[in-house]
């Protein structure tokens, strides 16, 4: 897979909730080879602080133009939302395994379960699943009601949208996996469950849908430095599946995932 560095103006960066933004660029060479849970890394600024790129999933594609949706958390974040269209933003990518979408037949039954900013990836995922089967459900999970993200975006797609929130404020009240027991009965092996957010809410997940035994990938976030295999900083333990072999096993986020089976991760370790 070819990764590309580009420098791109950016054509929007607007604040779309309390303190995320959606921010857009044009760029052929990302958008040729992009693929739902990929991620881009991204230079926040032109000087040294932060040195450190940031990963960032890549959230819509229309046409050749890139979309990404983040939420400010610290240094490089707040720096981003501070640029505005026409300055230029340095980009490495796209990186990263992505969703294995391309579903069987018998597979048809997706549910996309985002929880908070970790809707980000999964709506370009539905851009690209609504093409091949039209059974799509989207379960978008917030604290409250203003910080509920994509949801008029994913109405206009083909797809079904349930909300739930902490305080009950829209939606279901509860969590996100709340919502998605009440999808998974009955009991139905068509389901495939995509999911993207904090870590206990994949390990939620993982309990579920261990219990019903339906085939699920989760995209994991960690703390990167060089975002393309080399520095060992986002390696996480993965399950060893052959008995014969006692060693345990390791994979690195950026290069390996962030796309994983949920069975293959140890779950404990995270
Ligand atoms: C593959 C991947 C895709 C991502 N996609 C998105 C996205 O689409 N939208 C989005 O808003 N965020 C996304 N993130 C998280 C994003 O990379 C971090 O929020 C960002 O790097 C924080 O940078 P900062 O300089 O603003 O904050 P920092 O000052 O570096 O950190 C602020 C706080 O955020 C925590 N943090 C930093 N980096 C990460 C990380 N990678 N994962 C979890 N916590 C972190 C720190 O521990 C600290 O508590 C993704 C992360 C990964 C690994
Ligand atoms: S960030 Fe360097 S190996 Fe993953």
């Amino acid at each position: 897979m070819k990764i590309f560095n580009v420098k791109k103006e950016i054509i929007e960066n607007k604040k779309v909730s309390s303190n995320c933004y959606r921010m857009t660029f044009e760029s052929k060479e990302i958008a040729c080879r992009a693929k739902p849970g990929q991620f881009l890394h991204i230079r926040c600024t032109e000087s040294y602080d932060p040195l450190l790129r940031r990963p960032i999933s890549i959230h819509s594609l229309n046409g050749n133009v890139v979309g990404i949706l983040y939420r400010v958390v610290g240094k490089g974040t707040n720096l981003l939302s501070e640029k505005i269209s026409g300055e230029f933003l340095d980009v490495i990518g796209p990186l990263g395994n992505g969703f294995d979408y391309q579903l069987p037949v018998s597979l048809q039954l997706p549910i996309l379960v985002g929880g908070g900013i970790g809707i980000a990836p999964l709506y370009f995922l539905v851009q690209r699943l609504v093409k091949q089967c039209s059974n799509v459900t989207v379960l978008i999970g917030a604290d409250t009601k203003c910080n509920i993200l994509c949801l008029n975006e994913f109405k206009k797609l083909d797809c079904k949208v349930k909300v739930s929130t902490d305080d009950g404020s829209s939606g279901i009240s509860g969590t996100v996996v709340d919502l998605l027991k009440k999808e998974l009965v009955p009991l139905n092996s068509k389901f495939k469950v995509f999911a993207c957010g904090p870590v206990a809410m994949l390990k939620q997940i993982n309990q579920l849908v261990s219990k019903y035994n339906v085939s699920s990938q989760v995209s994991l976030e960690r703390q990167m430095a060089c975002g393309v295999g080399a520095c060992m900083g986002c390696t996480i333990k993965i399950k060893n599946q052959n008995a014969k072999i006692k060693m345990q096993k390791y994979k690195q986020v950026c290069k390996d995932g962030p796309v994983f089976d949920i069975k293959e991760v140890v779950w404990e370790d995270l």
